[in-house]
């Protein structure tokens, strides 16, 4: 479970002040798809990120499983992001010069997984997304729908507990967005992972348990999908 509490944001450039987040309290469930909407500069990447541990807060907390982020230290929240958290971006990320395999591969170089469990692993990622034909290629060789699948496929490798997404198919075709919220609505139902999907396409929200919308940096409403 996630709690955000009284959770505020205020970016200073110079002498000017924009808050981002105003005192937001909210709530994301274990085993949950939720979606994140609201208009652009409602706030919703500076929650994402607060949450995933990559920005903090002015003041509030967020609680993960109980555990205070603003009490880790920058090793245990370094090891939170890799180990806990599968981050997806609107604009893939992929590093250029890599494989696709090779980018699926990195977060476990990172976490020091040894080469051969590491292909294995990336390879059965990529087959779970229909890549595994697309291993050797690079990203410049792939569709933009095939990189965001990979981008994804490198999410997932840890195996995440929280998956965080923020615009995820905001630059992809519909058919392939389709694919990717099919895919997250499967880990969330089939090994109990939890997403928070930030998007602007309000059809994806029919994948999603709760639709949480924001509005100047507060919580405007909550709605829980009839499915
Ligand atoms: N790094 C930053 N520096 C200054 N202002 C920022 C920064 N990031 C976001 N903001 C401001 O904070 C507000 C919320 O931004 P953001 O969280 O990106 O909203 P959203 O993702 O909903 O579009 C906006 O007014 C934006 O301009
Ligand atoms: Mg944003």
């Amino acid at each position: 479970m996630v709690v955000a509490e009284n959770l505020s944001k205020i970016y200073k450039i110079g002498q000017v002040e924009y808050l981002a987040l105003r005192e937001l309290d909210v709530t994301f469930y274990d085993e949950e798809f939720a979606a994140v909407v609201g208009p652009s500069g409602s706030g919703k990447s500076t929650l994402l990120h607060i949450i995933g541990g990559l920005d903090k807060p002015t003041s509030g907390r967020v609680f993960v499983e109980g555990a205070d982020l603003s009490l880790l230290s920058s090793d245990e929240l370094a090891e939170y992001r890799n180990k806990k958290i599968g981050f997806i971006f609107q604009f893939f990320n992929l590093i250029q010069y890599l494989t696709a395999i090779e980018n699926v591969e990195l977060p476990m170089t990172i976490n020091g997984i040894d080469s051969e469990k590491r292909r294995s692993k990336a390879m059965k990622v990529l087959e779970m997304f229909g890549l595994s034909d697309k291993a050797s290629k690079k990203p410049t060789e792939l569709s933009g729908g095939e990189r965001q699948r990979v981008a994804i496929a490198r999410a997932l490798v840890n195996d995440p507990d929280l998956i965080l997404g923020d615009e995820p198919t905001g630059n992809i075709d519909s058919q392939s967005a389709r694919v990717v919220v099919e895919a997250f609505r499967k880990l969330v139902d089939e090994q109990g992972v939890s997403v928070i999907m930030v998007t602007h396409n309000l059809e994806l929200t029919k994948f999603c348990d709760r639709i949480i919308k924001l509005r100047d940096g507060k919580l405007e409403n909550i709605k829980v999908t009839a499915k």
